[in-house]
């Protein structure tokens, strides 16, 4: 298996590149410095030059507030590069994994939502994700992958950040409306091979199991690293940020149980063994 990975210093990368290399899999990792997604001409070139059987495409713009005043950067990043990269794959007959995000649903009700649900993003940068969704859906050979509330070594993230407010403040407010699922890079990018070792088209749902508020999640992580700090739950009204967020971001894993895929183990779990890396 010959296995061609974007964003490859992002969080979800740079784990799965290593994942990828554990099962002894041969791995052309990219980044922005050799594969600069808005410049179609080299991320094709890179493309054929490098014949993968299969494409991760983790790369995206990333920074949810920023993109709602740089919505041209975030849709040439999530939406024409994601096109120029699943065109490729429909051309070839390779095999293309798109990782996508919560954000494509407007959060409403509290019921977990299948693959099935209608998108109606709430900003930017899910309308940006949601756009490439369906560019990768024009490849025959996709598996489209939403995930949410990502952690991992690679990169700044709500865990870093908590352990160092943790350490600085006696209290920290924290939003306690919003409900997702916490996931590790980790367990998420064990799933993706396994999910590329056996591709089956379609989209589905991968977080770690449990859903939570991002006040639960920061108590754990002071619970788990045994810092002072008081949880202080907030509603999202009382911490205004430039996009909007979905309430309800709770994503079912059916559809990867249907697809005979195991679903990754609880959040909690998830987050001891990150802390203990
Ligand atoms: N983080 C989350 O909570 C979360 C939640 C749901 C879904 N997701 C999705 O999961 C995937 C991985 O997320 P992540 O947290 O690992 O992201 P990340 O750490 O922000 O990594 C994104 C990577 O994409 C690269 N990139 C950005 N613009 C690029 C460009 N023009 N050309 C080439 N590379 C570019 C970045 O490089 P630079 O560092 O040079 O910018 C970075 O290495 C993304 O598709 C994201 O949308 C993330």
């Amino acid at each position: 298996m010959h296995i061609f990975i974007t964003g490859a210093k992002g969080q979800l990368g740079g784990d799965a590149a290593l994942e990828a290399l554990r099962r002894g899999w041969r791995v052309t990792a990219v980044d922005r410095g050799d594969f600069d997604l808005t410049d179609p001409v080299r991320s094709i070139t890179a493309l054929a030059l490098a014949k993968p059987d299969a494409v991760l495409h983790c790369a995206a713009y990333t920074a949810v507030d920023q993109a709602e005043s740089e919505a041209g950067q975030a849709a040439a990043v999530n939406a024409a590069a994601t096109q120029v990269i699943a065109e490729y794959c429909r051309l070839t007959g390779t095999w293309l994994a798109y990782i996508s995000t919560d954000y494509v649903f407007d959060g409403s009700g509290d019921a977990p939502r299948d693959t099935d649900a209608i998108p109606a993003p709430l900003n930017v940068y899910g309308q940006t994700k949601l756009a490439g969704e369906l560019a990768a859906a024009c490849c025959e050979k996709h598996m489209i992958i939403r995930t949410s509330w990502v952690f991992g070594r690679g990169g700044g993230n709500f865990v870093k950040t908590m352990r160092r407010l943790g350490s600085e403040r006696a209290e920290i407010r924290v939003v306690n409306d919003q409900i997702g699922a916490p996931t590790y890079t980790v367990d998420l990018a064990r799933l993706l091979c396994d999910m590329l070792a056996r591709p089956v088209t379609g989209v589905y749902h991968a977080t770690n199991a449990g859903y939570c508020s991002w006040a639960d999640f920061a108590r754990e992580i002071m619970v788990q690293t045994k810092l002072p700090a008081k949880i202080v739950p907030i509603p999202t009204a009382e911490y205004p940020q430039a996009a909007l967020r979905p309430k309800n971001g709770r994503l079912s894993p059916a559809s990867l149980l249907r697809a005979g895929y195991t679903p990754l183990p609880g959040w909690e779990d998830a987050l001891g063994r990150f802390l203990g890396e």
